[in-house]
């Protein structure tokens, strides 16, 4: 019963009247469209977060002088909650994703947060929210923690008032391939981050940055941009949504991460996986001609990306300056295959956790 949900940090949960969730089709969830019926909010003011809460899902008044919307001071995380059982839902790595968090806040000049009221937050809105949590293969509830400067002044300095909020999301697949392969082409005149910039960080404005370079690959028929290094043009450094990996003969290649590359959680557990099953793992500069060599040469096996709202996505097709490495555009390679099949059956609580990935949360 709503009025029972106990919060371990004190977060004081206003439930709502009345639920949304007849509002969701469950067989046909879009990414990121229907939110649960439940949002965690703490403001920080005076230089201290104040009070947290938990309330109705809903919009909220913003002043027009806000920071957030003139110079865009904002972190967010993306993470996944999975149905286990009537009993469980696991979160996935919530400590490395509330590390990432507060990496994200102190380059951003916005105050860091405790893990203790993050997790208690989560496993609160899971509780109240779990019918929302959905139960069929390959779908999870997208949580989504962010913090904005609020501010009414219009000064480019650091805010003074920051709100942070939680919402969540029953979801299905990120991309309309599903776990199909998709297509990548490298920009020919953008780039997405310089090292000493944000790009090693989760701030809203390398988002905003990148949605004109991905606009223009669509029309030209590809799923995402393949980022390049800012300065050289030269080596490979992520996906629009994701971190990418080369499988190169039996050699596991991701690029190393540099200081413009976003230190992806499944990035982290794609690396972990391979090392234990034995393969060579290399985090390093891999140069867009290196892998087009190894296609030639026919030792690039593989090529995928991952992230937490596209999982492991296989790559189909890279096209750089008019020329073009294509691999199976059908199907995921084998090793794609193995670290999704993976990754998911510890999240789906089908395997065991030896690594301590997951959070079980008891609904
Ligand atoms: C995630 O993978 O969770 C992300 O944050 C990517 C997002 C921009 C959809």
């Amino acid at each position: 019963m709503m009025n029972e949900i106990i919060s371990s940090t004190n977060i004081t949960v206003h439930p709502t009247e009345e639920s949304r969730i007849h509002e969701v089709d469950f067989n046909n969830l879009v990414f990121g469209k229907k939110f649960s019926d439940h949002m965690f909010e703490m403001k920080f003011s005076e230089g201290v977060w104040q009070e947290p809460v938990i309330k109705p899902f809903g919009t909220f008044e913003v002043t027009p002088a806000s920071n957030v919307l003139h110079y865009g001071q904002a972190v967010f995380e993306g993470m996944k909650a999975f149905y286990v059982d009537e009993n469980t839902v696991n979160i996935y790595r919530p400590e490395t994703h509330h590390e990432r968090f507060n990496h994200s806040c102190r380059r951003m000049c916005i105050p860091e947060t405790s893990y203790e009221t993050f997790i208690d937050a989560l496993e609160t809105l899971i509780r109240l929210d779990h019918q929302w949590v959905p139960k069929k293969n390959g779908t999870a509830l997208y949580i989504r923690p962010f913090i904005f400067a609020s501010d009414n002044l219009l000064a480019a300095r650091s805010s003074d008032k920051f709100t942070y909020q939680i919402i969540t999301s029953p979801v299905g697949a990120y991309y309309a391939e599903g776990f199909n392969p998709v297509s990548l082409t490298t920009p020919e005149k953008y780039v997405r981050a310089v090292v000493g910039g944000t790009g090693n960080v989760k701030t809203a404005g390398n988002y905003a940055a990148s949605f004109l370079p991905a606009q223009k690959a669509k029309e030209k028929g590809f799923t995402q941009v393949l980022w390049l290094d800012a300065k050289e043009q030269k080596y490979i450094e992520e996906v629009g949504t994701m971190n990418i990996h080369f499988l190169i003969g039996d050699t596991l290649i991701t690029p190393g991460l540099n200081g413009s590359i976003l230190p992806g959680v499944t990035r982290r557990s794609v690396i972990a996986l391979a090392k234990e099953w034995g393969y060579n793992v290399e985090e390093r500069k891999i140069s867009i001609d290196e892998v087009f060599e190894a296609y030639e040469d026919g030792s690039l096996k593989e090529v995928f990306g991952s992230g937490t709202a596209a999982v492991v996505s296989p790559v189909g097709l890279i096209e750089h300056n008019g020329k073009t490495i294509e691999l199976d555009r059908e199907k995921p390679g084998e090793f794609a295959q193995k670290c999704f099949d993976e990754i998911t059956d510890i999240q789906y609580g089908r395997k065991e956790d030896q690594f301590g990935w997951v959070h079980p949360v008891s609904i």
